[in-house]
């Protein structure tokens, strides 16, 4: 047989760990480009370089080739240079260049929204118009022809646009094919009008109307639109988002017309980052054979958030973006009754401003059963999956989700709704069988997540010797990227070999 073809494989990407995150798409934007290069692939990513990324850190260096190139936005001539690094890890080091433009990128710590206001940025068009022009004159400035370029989330949406339309007769750029990745359909980038003349699209493009949707411009929908092939991050999900229309925030008409091109493909998660016997930023790394060392974390988790630590009762994790689609208002409603329970509730994350004033006022009231850290930290979700001993997320809609993985591995069980990612990765416990890994609720209702709750607190406080089946049968779990790299590639494969 003959060895497998190898790609080139040119990563867009808003963020990627370590260097910057928000939130899972830095996670699968540091791993799969890893994972591909270690199969042998060519990948080279390019984010923006915020000015939250430390250039010291990260040996980010000047290349004088890619230095002072220029584009326009609108009538508007903008200078930007793409420095470079690299991504290290255990067994890949991918190449990184950063997207160096002072005004739109450097001069602001946060990724999109304005931290005074909590606004989205008035000019993140115009910042990731930047973002999707840049990589047309890499490729020419380095003569490094990807076979794929695959981008994702609105922040990438009009790099296929540019790439069928404005740079299509580049020399070398007509067998390039372009794979989009649905992340989060909940944010697509909505922009005025005017947007369209900044984008200097429309005299390429047939008809406007790709790129406008409720009378905006519409960075997602122009993604779905003009992408050879688009796929989301589970298998549930791309079925879910083709066939209910409130799954498709908007865009289900789009999407049904791209029907047969999109894929789902469930992500992996970093072994080497999130592994509990390696865990650097936990109290005490532990395994299947060394469960009890899982109470070190515990006790430490307790102690951070206020806590006194009691063996007996079960801490309940949560990290999350805090809004609606993450299942936060129904948490709100549901929570006294939660907390009548003997548990702990601990909870990490950002989002929704209004959400973020209850759960934090929630913490003042009820602050010998609930505690809460609105923001973000790393090593602090490291000790939330350690310590906790159940994970909560009961997501309205979930493209993937990565923190149930993660809790499986740690033996932290998950208590879920059936949607998504979730739905792919979660198997509910069969109490006859001794089968399954965690706790799942299929409508989206309050009753139903009380009583999934009880379940398992019920389990925990009267059946050690089940619990620790439950929480053995996810740590067996092996979430590696291996087997959705392969998919990837195969996807690759696809678009490559089609005409
Ligand atoms: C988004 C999705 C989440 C997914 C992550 C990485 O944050 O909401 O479900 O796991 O992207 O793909």
């Amino acid at each position: 047989m003959p060895p497998a073809k190898k790609y080139k494989i040119l990563y867009i990407t808003s963020e990627v760990v370590p260097f910057i995150k928000t939130g899972g798409l830095a996670d699968v934007s540091s791993a799969l480009p890893q994972k591909l290069q270690e199969m042998g692939h060519q990948v080279r990513i390019v984010v923006p370089k915020y000015g939250a990324i430390d250039e010291r850190k990260y040996k980010i260096h000047e290349v004088v080739r890619l230095k002072d190139l220029t584009t326009f936005i609108g009538e508007k001539e903008v200078t930007f240079s793409l420095r470079s690094s690299f991504l290290v890890g255990q067994k890949a080091r991918v190449q990184i260049y950063f997207l160096d433009n002072q005004e739109y990128f450097g001069s602001r710590h946060s990724l999109y929204t304005d931290p005074i206001t909590g606004e989205m940025f008035k000019d993140n068009n115009e910042r990731f118009i930047l973002l999707s022009k840049s990589i047309f004159e890499l490729i020419n400035r380095l003569g490094w022809i990807p076979d794929i370029i695959h981008c994702n989330d609105w922040q990438c949406g009009l790099v296929p646009v540019y790439l069928k339309t404005q740079f299509k007769d580049e020399p070398g750029f007509e067998n390039i094919k372009c794979l989009y990745t649905i992340h989060n359909l909940a944010y697509q980038g909505e922009y005025p009008k005017s947007t369209l003349h900044k984008t200097g699209l429309s005299e390429f493009i047939k008809n406007d109307s790709d790129l406008i949707e409720n009378g905006k411009v519409n960075f997602m929908k122009a993604g779905i639109l003009y992408a050879d092939t688009i796929n989301t991050v589970s298998e549930t999900y791309a079925k879910e988002l083709c066939k209910y229309p409130e799954y498709g925030e908007g865009l289900h008409e789009v999407l049904l017309k791209r029907k047969k091109d999109i894929f789902g493909i469930v992500n992996g998660i970093d072994d080497a980052v999130w592994n509990p016997l390696k865990d650097k930023q936990i109290e005490k790394k532990y395994s299947l054979k060394t469960l009890e060392d899982k109470e070190e974390n515990k006790k430490a988790l307790a102690e951070k958030f206020g806590f006194d630590y009691d063996p007996e009762v079960p801490i309940i994790g949560m990290i999350s973006r805090i809004d609606s689609n993450k299942g936060f208002d129904l948490i709100k409603k549901a929570f006294n009754e939660i907390l009548k329970m003997n548990i702990r509730l601990v909870l990490l994350g950002t989002g929704d401003k209004k959400l973020h004033s209850f759960f934090q006022e929630a913490s003042v009231s009820k602050s010998s059963k609930f505690s809460c850290y609105i923001g973000f930290d790393e090593e602090l979700a490291h000790l939330i999956e350690a310590g906790s001993d159940m994970f909560l997320m009961p997501s309205k809609i979930e493209p993937c989700g990565l923190n149930q993985m993660y809790s499986l591995v740690y033996g932290t069980v998950p208590i879920v709704r059936e949607t998504g990612g979730l739905a792919d990765t979660v198997v509910r416990f069969d109490e006859k069988t001794g089968n399954g890994n965690g706790f799942v609720f299929k409508k989206y209702e309050k009753e139903d997540l009380v009583k999934e709750i009880k379940k398992a607190v019920k389990i925990y406080s009267t059946d050690k010797k089940k619990w620790q089946k439950i929480m053995k049968n996810g740590m067996k779990l092996d979430f590696g990227w291996l087997s959705s790299s392969k998919n990837y590639v195969e996807l690759y494969k696809k678009m490559v070999t089609s005409k």
